[in-house]
């Protein structure tokens, strides 16, 4: 997730305007910031790695002159942070021509990359972004100059917006990009296809961003775009058109009643709320994850003579859930290790045929770190998963994947975790596929599923939110809770404990439904809550006789079961439905999302800050 913001006015200096614009979407990224302004047929670039204040105080991105420019703050995806990597890409004239600054994922860039080079473009950076300034700069050289006088005389179209709109029907994947060019200083012509992009409309001049609050203090009336949308911005007018017929489209401005602090966080009253509402687009990004990153790690899985996972809270409990799907789809034996103790239990037997899968969103956790260290010394292979391009984990590991959740700011790992469980079963299934152990309709089965679960946690969202928060007001002042759940659902179990306790500060405990018996079942009085995940499957049967050991025992029994469900909804005093349809072995990633909201639910409850829980950090980078 990247920030991009620019505009076209009737005043001179609009760098100044979109430094403070990109200030404003620091939250969406910021590893690098760049911003490209158009004056007397020229281009100004100033582009570095480093948060937009460092970058500033290095550059002083206020000095480009000129009325027209776009801006860019970074969240790598492909590349690490850089320079030359930094968002706006361009075009390989020298000087430059065209400056793009996009936010998304292109899947197939390096395809169209290749065919560019082929017809002798240059390119520098490592990004997918840079195609589009090749794409762009190849339509429209391609366009000779009388053409492109007859086809403004008879539709209107500029040579740019038409080299623009061609290029996008050659991209794959999600994109909210802008384009200018020397060639027509007087525009900017921008796009979108599922990432988002909202226009700013003034008597003064037309701003295109990522988000509102980049342009909110300059202008309250927007313009929503939508997908497959193409505006055209110039500094006294706007048009927007469908990219795939160039109708175009009428549409007025919406008058905005946000505060700037209220359109950083979408209108959510916390960023946590934000991102756990995020987690279908985040689901969606790790969907396109390049088939060669999964093939390179799971062909390292492959070949290990033991996997040891290592990582912390959240992280540990995605581990866990893996070392399920491992087993169960790719017939591989994993040990999941809480980074902290990983020395203890492995500093002696780990060694060069050991491979340890390192997951860590911030990429920097001090006891993941000290683990692979550790692991490193003993000649193990080093794997890595994180959601941070350039950072630590990604520099000591010999392979690995960018989660590609976007920036998460709440302390509480939600959109991370459900992206780390979609990218670790996508690992498992196509090590399945690997090692043919199962068949390929259950391989298909799940990838068919895979697909599915994005829209699945929309509709939990939708449907059991509020149903979630009355849950949370009725059982704000219990003084306990367990989590139970059998076999996979173990992980969810643990996760959800972990997020009630860290956030509403709820003492909570979580553990297999089948150990109850053999100790903790003697903490249950009447109205006990307990919280069972239930997903369809192998564990359910055995799962019943759990939840009815505790009924008999009057413990207030709360549910998290399959949509209809109506032998688990009759044990229930409470119950929390799911879409039906997802296999077991991907069950977490949809069952944790209504125990993410109960945990912030019931810090709201209590009245704390679910962005800035007590004694905790984002990144805990200390031992
Ligand atoms: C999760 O809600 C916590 N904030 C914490 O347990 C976190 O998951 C843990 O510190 C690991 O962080 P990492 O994924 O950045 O390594």
């Amino acid at each position: 997730m990247c920030g991009i913001f620019g505009c076209v006015c009737k005043k001179e200096n609009v760098a100044p305007l979109i430094r403070k614009g990109l200030k404003r979407l620091e939250y969406r990224g910021y590893d690098s910031v760049g911003e490209a302004t158009i004056k007397d047929g020229k281009l100004f670039i100033k582009k570095d790695a480093g948060k937009i204040d460092e970058v500033h105080k290095k550059c002083n991105l206020d000095d480009l002159p000129g009325r027209i420019g776009v801006g860019h703050t970074r969240w790598a995806t492909h590349g690490a942070p850089s320079s030359i990597n930094a968002h706006p890409q361009f075009d390989c004239s020298s000087p430059p021509r065209f400056a793009v600054v996009h936010n998304g994922i292109i899947d197939n860039f390096a395809e169209l990359k290749k065919e560019l080079e082929e017809k002798g473009h240059v390119f520098k950076s490592k990004t997918d972004t840079e195609v589009i300034a090749h794409l762009i700069e190849e339509h429209f050289v391609q366009k000779p100059q009388a053409d492109a006088r007859k086809t403004v005389a008879k539709t209107g179209i500029s040579k740019l917006e038409e080299a623009v709109s061609k290029s996008l029907s050659q991209l794959d994947g999600s994109y909210a990009l802008a384009a200018i060019s020397t060639y027509e200083p007087d525009k900017i012509v921008c796009a979108r296809n599922e990432s988002p992009l909202v226009l700013g409309i003034s008597e003064n001049g037309q701003f295109f961003a990522s988000d509102i609050p980049a342009f909110l203090p300059l202008t309250k009336n927007a313009i929503f775009m939508r997908n497959g949308e193409l505006a055209v911005l110039k500094d006294d007018s706007f048009t927007i058109k469908n990219i795939s017929d160039q109708r175009i489209i009428l549409r007025e401005p919406k008058l905005l009643d946000w505060t700037p602090e209220m359109a950083e966080k979408k209108g959510y009253t916390h960023f946590m709320l934000k991102e756990i509402h995020e987690q279908p687009e985040a689901l969606r990004n790790t969907l396109r994850l390049q088939d060669k990153y999964l093939d390179l790690l799971t062909t390292f899985l492959d070949r290990a003579h033991e996997v040891i996972m290592v990582a912390c809270g959240t992280s540990y409990h995605a581990c866990l859930a893996a070392s399920y799907m491992f087993s169960k789809v790719s017939y591989l034996a994993t040990h999941p290790v809480i980074a902290s103790e990983f020395s203890e239990q492995h500093s002696r037997s780990a060694n060069i045929d050991s491979t340890i899968l390192a997951v860590s969103q911030s990429g920097e956790t001090a006891d993941t770190l000290a683990a692979v260290e550790t692991a490193r010394q003993r000649a193990a292979t080093i794997l890595g998963l994180t959601n941070v391009v350039g950072s630590t984990l990604t520099r000591v590991s010999r392979v690995y994947i960018v989660q590609q959740s976007g920036p998460e700011i709440g302390v509480a790992a939600t959109k991370t975790f459900t992206s780390q469980l979609s990218v670790l079963s996508q690992l498992a299934i196509q090590l399945a596929k690997k090692r043919g152990k199962i068949s390929t309709e259950e391989i298909d089965l799940l990838e068919d599923k895979i697909q599915l679960i994005p829209e699945m946690v929309e509709q939990i969202i939708e449907s059991q939110e509020s149903k979630v928060s009355s849950l949370a007001k009725k059982l704000r002042d219990e003084k306990c809770f367990f989590f139970l759940g059998r076999g996979i659902s173990v992980a969810t179990a643990l996760e959800a404990r972990l997020k009630l306790m860290e956030l509403a500060y709820v003492p909570s405990i979580a553990f297999p439904a089948g150990e109850s018996k053999h100790g903790p079942i003697s903490l249950i009085q009447e109205g006990f809550p307990v919280f069972f995940i239930c997903p369809p499957g192998e564990t359910r049967k055995t799962l019943i006789g759990n939840i009815s050991e505790m009924k008999a025992r009057e413990a207030n029994i709360i549910t998290v079961c399959e949509e209809g469900d109506e032998e688990i909804i009759q044990l229930s005093d409470d119950y929390i439905e799911v879409p039906r349809g997802l296999p077991e072995v991907l069950s977490p990633i949809t069952y944790v999302v209504p125990l993410q909201i109960f945990a912030y639910r019931m810090a709201t409850e209590k009245g704390y800050s679910p962005d800035m829980p007590r004694n905790l950090a984002k990144s805990v980078t200390v031992r």
